[in-house]
């Protein structure tokens, strides 16, 4: 074993704050197939995932939940690690940073950083920004709030422990710019370098004093470690660091650290100081991929069942989740998750490309063979050369794309193979060579020929997709057979034995009604109590039904921030807090009607699902619900007592 090459990818630790949403499940889907990809392929592979569960912004979440934090977070870390279960996550470890093999590591390492004299006590005085556990300068603001969430920064005033950042800025910036694989994909590169590394580093604060939850700092336990400087190590905690003949020396440096592009700053700028400060080398690529988005805007989990990956999982299956999320968008970009967008998938690449090949071949192999394979002819048509040659090509294709970290790619590959068998079906119509007894011997190889790239196609789909290669194995008669499940076995065409017993299973992928999707998944109730479609004459009177009421997200918002939209007499521009820590900015015609200080508070109707505007080039997220008379007069809609910002109306 020790003569395989190593292979180590991460994914972020992810804040124990709230159960996660299909946003964060993608990254570690995306590791998954890379980890899987790299294991079938021959390399010995290390993949490390986990929770960072220090910090403020966890101990406020626990203060408002009422519990202790240690209790609040194993919960919700519970619930993780089902939902890994639930998605087929094969993690090596899962990392918790309250667990002693951690929390003993970051202490030594803070305690060494003193020691050689990066580390110094002073005094912090400064902005903050506690969702993201961030710092800021006053110059680094964007309209006042955090540049990163938008939300709002707090003042903090305390002595803290400062590392000495600038010391090691001009060896990173050297470092990224002569590794140009370090930072992924390399349009990031600049922004790192020119908003973070060009107008020059600052000290980084790296101690708080105003909340005990967190790691000590060892020399002086009034203070507990940045939850950056805390979390960031997990990387190298995880392996062992600093025992000897351990994980560290095996896998580090990381191949791999798959994280969304807005901690970049983190991984690219204080985690290779970190580590430099530490004499250790860097990680080889740190990747930061794009956002999933809501076509209404940012993911939250208060936006309900259609981004909760345990139910769509639930429903749809996790391959078709891990499906969608790998295959949908090119990996590095933003894109948008929509239920019409999955299901599109899922009837056309799944139910369609795919399950149609299965279970087209499969019923002609009984039909025509009893299902026992047919021995094919030594001589091959243009059409099974064709076949064939994509066949063998197809693997170098998909482990290019992977190397490149181009997952969508690597799947696009995949399904030529897959759309080359359909044609090659409609090609060779096997129909027509079953009424001519003389074409036995061509029907048989028609039938193998398939047989044997459905095999192609469910080796290769594994990393992806782990569930439904099983249940093609299973059909294919070739379960038990290990060496016919392997890379290796793709190096040669025709692997599977004549004679081979397959069976036709259940379809994997039955077709999808979008509409009665959308409908199940918007309500709170079954599809079956929803009324119908309303009829031509109700829809004349300007009658809607409840489902067409209910597609309005309408909520309770309260009121956090209001000040003038400036050039306009009309407009306010206001910050809502629309539940579960998701705000929302609004900008509203209210400058006639009200000051902006006698709105902060105020709960309102609020409706969340518009699409975003900009009005005077500031951006609003949705409608307050206001009434105006027939003189002009307007009044803001109001709850009859105060509720959870955030309730639904309905
Ligand atoms: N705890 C830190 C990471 C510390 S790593 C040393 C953190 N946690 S997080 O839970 O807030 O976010 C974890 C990851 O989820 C981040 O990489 C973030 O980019 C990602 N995502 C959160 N929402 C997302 C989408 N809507 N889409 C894609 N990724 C998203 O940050």
């Amino acid at each position: 074993m020790a003569d395989k090459k190593t292979f180590y990818v991460t994914t972020p630790i992810y804040y124990p704050s709230n159960k996660l949403h299909v946003g964060n499940s993608y990254t570690t889907v995306a590791a998954d197939a890379m980890a899987r990809f790299k294991r079938l392929t021959g390399y010995r592979v290390w993949f490390l995932t986990g929770t960072d569960e220090h910090g403020q912004k966890i101990q406020r979440q626990a203060e408002s939940a009422g519990k202790k934090p240690a209790v609040f977070v194993d919960e919700i870390v519970a619930w993780i690690k089902k939902l890994w279960k639930e998605l087929d996550i094969q993690y090596d470890d899962f990392i918790r940073t309250s667990e002693p093999r951690h929390k003993d590591k970051v202490a030594s390492i803070f305690k060494r950083y003193y020691e050689q004299g990066d580390i110094y006590k002073g005094k912090y005085e400064g902005l903050y920004c506690t969702p993201c556990e961030a710092y800021w300068t006053e110059r680094q603001l964007d309209d006042g709030n955090c540049p990163d969430c938008g939300r709002k920064v707090e003042l903090i005033d305390e002595e803290a422990y400062f590392f000495k950042m600038s010391k090691y800025a001009d060896r990173l910036l050297e470092h990224i710019e002569t590794h140009p694989e370090f930072i992924q994909p390399s349009s990031r590169k600049n922004e790192m370098i020119n908003n973070f590394l060009k107008p020059g580093l600052e000290d980084l604060c790296v101690s708080r004093t105003s909340f005990d939850w967190g790691i000590p700092v060892p020399f002086d336990n009034k203070h507990v470690i940045y939850v950056w400087l805390d979390a960031l190590s997990n990387y190298i905690t995880a392996l062992d660091y600093g025992e000897e003949g351990g994980l560290y020396e095996e896998y580090w440096p990381a191949d791999v650290q798959l994280i969304g592009k807005d901690i970049l700053r983190f991984h690219t700028i204080y985690w290779p100081i970190f580590l430099m400060a530490l004499g250790e080398p860097l990680p080889k690529t740190v990747f930061g991929h794009g956002w999933l988005m809501l076509q209404e805007g940012k993911m939250s989990k208060s936006k309900g069942n259609a981004i909760d990956p345990m139910v769509l999982a639930g429903r749809y299956s996790s391959d078709a989740l891990r499906y969608f999320l790998l295959r949908e968008i090119p990996f590095g970009q933003d894109g948008v998750f929509s239920l019409e967008s999955f299901i599109t998938r899922i009837n056309n690449d799944l139910a369609n490309d795919l399950g149609n090949l299965v279970s087209r071949t499969l019923t002609m192999a009984e039909r025509y063979f009893d299902g026992v394979l047919p021995e094919p002819s030594a001589q091959a048509e243009a059409t099974d050369q064709e076949l064939r040659g994509i066949a063998l090509k197809t693997p170098d294709a998909v482990e290019t794309a992977m190397d490149q970290m181009k997952i969508s790619d690597a799947l696009a590959e995949l399904w030529l193979l897959v759309r080359q068998s359909n044609k090659y079906i409609d090609d060779n119509m096997p129909w027509n060579l079953a009424k001519d007894p003389a074409q036995n011997e061509r029907l048989g190889t028609v039938i193998y020929n398939l047989i044997e790239s459905i095999r192609f196609v469910a080796v290769m789909l594994k990393p992806y997709m782990p569930r439904t290669p099983e249940s093609i194995w299973e059909q294919l008669g070739i379960k038990s057979e290990q060496g016919l499940q392997q890379w290796e076995s793709l190096m040669k065409w025709g692997q599977i034995k004549p004679g081979t017993v397959v069976s036709r299973g259940e379809d994997l992928f039955p077709r999808l009604n979008l509409q009665a999707e959308i409908r199940a998944m918007r309500v709170d109730k079954p599809a079956e109590e929803v009324d119908d479609e309303p009829g031509q004459e109700e829809e004349q009177a300007g009658l809607i039904n409840l489902e067409q009421f209910q597609q309005v997200d309408m909520r309770v918002a309260e009121i956090e921030s209001a000040e003038p939209v400036p050039k306009s007499d009309k407009l306010l521009k206001l910050e809502v807090n629309i539940g579960e820590d998701n705000r929302r900015q609004v900008v509203a015609g209210l400058a006639g009607y009200y000051k902006p200080e006698e709105l902060i508070g105020r709960q309102v109707l609020f409706v969340a699902n518009l699409k975003p505007v900009k009005l005077r080039g500031v951006l609003s997220q949705g409608m307050l619900l206001a009434a105006t008379d027939k003189n002009g007069d307007l009044a803001l809609t109001a709850i009859d007592k105060k509720i959870a910002p955030g309730s639904r109306i309905s």
